[in-house]
Parts: C-alpha cells; structure tokens; sequence
C-alpha cells in the first residue's frame, strides 16, 4: 500500500492506540474480499449516478462521500484482512435519515452495509462487493441519563470512551469496557453484542441494554426505546437488534443500565508458572473476593512479550509463562484492598502466584490495562493476524494453543492464547508475516472441529460477521439456523441488510 494510504487511516484515527497500530502495521493494501474468499456477487442492483443524485439531494456535504480516497477506509476493517468495494459512503444524522436511505436502497434492491466505529475483528463492518456503507458516526448525541436508575438513552454513533467519560462524571459508569473504547460506537456493540472485559461482573449486553430504536430494511422505525428494568409486554423484540450484525435493522438509539461508579478500584498483575495455576487461581479469586471482583483476564508469555517488543509497552512484572490480571470493584478501599492484599499473600505463599503487583493508583492501573488491551493489535506488527474468538470449557481452554502450536511448527511466527477467563472466551492470534492461503488452510476448520468436539462456542463474542457463515453450523443446529433464516426473511425479505454476513448460504 502506498504511503498516502497509511498516511490517510493516520488522519482518520490518529488519537488513540487503534490508530497508531493501523498506521504501524503492515501497509499492503488487503486483496479484496470476494477474491480472497472466492464470494459471488448476489443480484442487487449496481449503484447509479441518479442513486449518488438522489442522496446529494436530501443529504447535506459531507454526509455524501465518493471520492476513492474518501471512501478507502471505509471499505477496509480494522486487522486489514477484508476490502470491500463500496463507492457510496453515507453518513445519516438522525433516525428519519436512516429510514430514508433504507426506504429508498430497499426499493430500488441496493445492498447496505450498516458500519459504527469499524473495529470489528470478523469482517462484518465493510461491505464484500458494492454495498452502500451506511456510517453513524454523525449520530452521536446523548438524550437523557437518569442519574437515579442510570438509564442513559444516546444514539447509536455515540463512541463508547465518550460515553464513559459522561457518565463518569455524574457518578455511573457504562458497564461494558473493551480496547476498542476509544473508536466502538455504542450501535456497534449492541449490533455485536459485544462482551469485553468486565461482562464477569456486569453482565451481556443482553441483560444491560433497556432498550432500542431501529430501522427495518424497508425503513420502518421500531421503537423498543424503553428505559424500564421490567416490561414483559409481549416478544421481547429489543433481542433481536443486540449481537444480530445488522443483518436485521440498523439501530439509532440505545437506552442503557450504567452501574454506580466504584469508590474502590484496584488491580492486580500477577505472574504464574502454569495455565493449571490459572484455574486455580480463578477458584480462588472467586471465593476470597467474592462480590468485588469485576475481571479476571488471563495471557499467555508469548502474548505479553510481543505486545512488549511491538509496541514498546512496558511489562510490570518479570518473565513468567502465564499472567493474570484481576481487577476490584467495590465500594471500601481499605476494606478492598486488604482483600486483595490478602489474597495475593495467600497465593504467593501456596506457589499459585510467583510474582505480582498490586495498585489502586489510576495511573499504574491504566499501564497495566493498557498492556493487556494492546494485545489485540500487537500481533499486526508481525504482519499478519489470524484472529480466533471461541468459548471453551475451562479445563479445555489452553489446550488448543498448545495443538496448534504443535501443527504449526515454525511456519508461523507466533501463536498465543489470551482474553477473559471469567466468561470461558479465550482469543487465540497466530501471526504470519504475510496472509498464507496454506496457513488458512491450515487452521479453517480445524480450530472450529476442535471447538464443537468440546462443546463450545466457535465465536464468544466477535460474531459471526463476514468470516464464519459458513462455519455457523459447528455452533448451531439445522432447526437454529432455519429460524434464523425466517426472521431474516421477515425483517428483510430483499436481504438487503449486510449481505454475505452471518447466515450461510443454503
Ligand atoms: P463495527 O465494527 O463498525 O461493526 C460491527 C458489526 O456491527 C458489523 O456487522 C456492522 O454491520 C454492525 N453494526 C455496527 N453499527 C451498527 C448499527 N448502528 N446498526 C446495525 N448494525 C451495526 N469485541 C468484544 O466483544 N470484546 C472485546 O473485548 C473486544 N475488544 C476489542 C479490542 C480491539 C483493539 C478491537 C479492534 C476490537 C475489539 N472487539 C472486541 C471487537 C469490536 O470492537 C466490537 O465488536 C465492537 O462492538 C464493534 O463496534 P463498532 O462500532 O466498531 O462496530
Ligand atoms: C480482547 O479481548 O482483547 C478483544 O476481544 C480483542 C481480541 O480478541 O484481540
Ligand atoms: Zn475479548
């Protein structure tokens, strides 16, 4: 790729690590989609001059982009591995937007891409040929937050950190946290169900979100914005919009439970000699600090020390073969406090933990999770990530490491095991110094046929997006899937609504 490419996703996200790991990262621009994965293009309509006419003319500038060099990143996800060919990029600024453009799209059978903040790890953000990239980065304002029940209600392009920010400062916090807080939209996580790295304490986005507004693809508004914590009226329809990738609606507003601010954080690092350790060590937390734990993550060496050496981040501890990180939430610091301090004793000196650090000092705390939230990127470093996202039964959770480390051999460079112990959702990153068709073949399907022989999940928490449809049936069954199909058709009976994503091909 060349320098003005990089040099454009340095503009369009500087600010934050994302960013500064895109423009890092290898700078080849990504085959295309539908070539890589041999995709044939469904029977939509091609995009016309009179299409691009219609939008300039209800649209003000700046919400209408065409320009090649506008729309590139818009067609390109986050681990560089999928490149959609969308000429029309378009950025509503409220509800009755959204409807027009799917009203419209929906009639003359032009395919949509909805997009929040395209962080996405399963391709589902960009189109795969010439969807029309429906962006809500411009809707992004917040109504109303009743600071006695914590019921935020903001639109669907609110960045996720700035929400945060808000609702910080009034006493609450959002009870979802991810490494992408700084990019994510708020309509991103619901539309993935993102899990993150408090869902221990907090729960899924399931039982957190109150509420919805979406658009269905012939542009009917829905409105499920309720903020009540009880509402059995009917089918709980606010379900379907959360974790289905907007292949059912494109959602405009969240209404949202954010719990109390803790008075009390505190987080500990800890270096441990084996991952049998770790589950022990996770019995433990669980029992000696009970209600405060709010996370309990776990990475491998190999893990922490590319992160390390790619991005120069600073690692607290020594050497160790596996870390953990758990975190606090609670209301009494010193009350807190001596539990963790406890705890760490307790564990040093039945060998579970061999080194560790404990801190409440936001700054130190903000290292330490900084370290572990940049493994998500590190590995692009190396030039090319292989991303896996499963839940497996702890006993089994490493194991797969280990096996595909063992058929890998030294034609990869690295392959690591990390992520959220406390949910059974491990994240498993090979890395390659450029994609390999062999090194593909090699892992697709094995890491899925391992992971249904164990009864897990094939994707936690990332989805299904653009990489999995057809690997969905190792984690759902014929009578799921043909369900599925038939909301599918319901909803969006011209399938315009992401296409190629989520449900596989009959
Ligand atoms: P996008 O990437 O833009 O879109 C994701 C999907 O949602 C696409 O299918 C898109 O079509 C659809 N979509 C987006 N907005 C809407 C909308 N308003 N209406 C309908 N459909 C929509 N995920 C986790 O679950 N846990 C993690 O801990 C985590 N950590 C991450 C760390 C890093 C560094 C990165 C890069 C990603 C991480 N992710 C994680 C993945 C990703 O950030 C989440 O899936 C996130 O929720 C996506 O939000 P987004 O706004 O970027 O959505
Ligand atoms: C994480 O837990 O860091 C994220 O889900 C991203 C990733 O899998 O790399
Ligand atoms: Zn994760």
């Amino acid at each position: 790729m060349s320098k003005s490419l990089s040099m454009l996703f340095t503009l369009v996200n500087k600010s934050n690590i994302l960013g500064q790991i895109r423009y890092y990262a290898s700078s080849a621009l990504p085959q295309l989609s539908s070539e890589k994965y041999g995709i044939k293009r469904k029977h939509f309509s091609p995009l016309q001059q009179e299409d691009i006419n219609y939008f300039k003319s209800i649209f003000k500038e700046g919400q209408v982009l065409t320009e090649e060099s506008e729309v590139l990143p818009f067609n390109i996800d986050w681990i560089k591995n999928c490149r959609g060919q969308s000429k029309l990029i378009l950025k509503p600024k409220s509800t009755e937007e959204v409807s027009k453009i799917l009203a419209y799209c929906n009639e003359k059978r032009l395919a949509v891409c909805p997009q929040g903040g395209n962080t996405g790890l399963v391709g589902g953000s960009v189109p795969v040929f010439d969807e029309i990239v429906v962006n809500l980065a411009l809707m992004n304002k917040i109504n109303t937050l009743d600071e006695l029940s914590g019921a935020l209600v903001c639109e669907a392009g609110c960045i996720l950190e700035t929400l945060d920010d808000y609702v910080r400062e009034r006493g609450l916090i959002m009870p979802i946290d991810l490494g992408a807080k700084g990019s994510c939209h708020i309509g991103g996580n619901v539309s993935t169900n993102a899990g993150g790295l408090r869902l221990l304490r907090y729960g899924n986005l399931h039982g957190c979100v109150m509420g919805v507004e979406a658009v269905k693809a012939d542009g009917t508004i829905i409105d499920c914005l309720r903020t009540l914590k009880k509402d059995n009226t009917g089918y709980h329809l606010k379900h379907l919009f959360i974790g289905s990738e907007g292949t059912l609606g494109v959602v405009t507003k969240v209404a949202i439970s954010c719990p109390s601010l803790p008075k009390a954080v505190s987080l500990g690092f800890f270096g441990l000699k084996s991952f049998e350790n770790v589950l022990q060590l996770y019995k433990s937390a669980k029992s000696s600090l009970g209600e405060i734990l709010s996370a309990f993550e776990m990475a491998d060496n190999c893990a922490i020390k590319s992160t390390v050496e790619n991005l120069k981040i600073p690692n607290p501890i020594s050497d160790y073969p596996f870390y953990v990180l758990v975190e606090t939430h609670g209301s009494d610091e010193n009350h807190d406090n001596e539990k963790l301090t406890r705890f760490l004793s307790k564990e040093m000196e039945s060998g579970l933990i061999i080194d560790g650090t404990i801190t409440s000092e936001p700054a130190k705390m903000k290292n330490i999770w900084h370290l572990r939230e940049s493994i998500a990127g590190a590995g692009l470093l190396d030039g090319y990530v292989f991303k896996y996202d499963v839940s497996i039964p702890l006993t089994n959770y490493y194991d797969i490491v280990l096996s595909l480390r063992k058929k890998l051999g030294d034609k990869v460079r690295n392959v690591y095991g990390y992520g959220h112990i406390g949910d059974g959702n491990i994240h498993i990153n090979v890395t390659v110094p450029q994609y390999s068709k062999e090194i593909y073949s090699l892992l697709e399907p094995y890491i899925f046929e391992q992971v249904a022989k164990l009864n897990g999940s094939i994707s936690a928490e990332h989805g299904v997006g653009f990489r999995k449809p057809q690997f969905i049936h190792y984690s759902k069954d014929a009578s799921a899937l043909q369900l599925m199909r038939e909301l599918k058709r319901t909803m969006d009976p011209n399938g315009i609504l992401n296409p190629y994503k989520v449900l596989p091909d009959v």
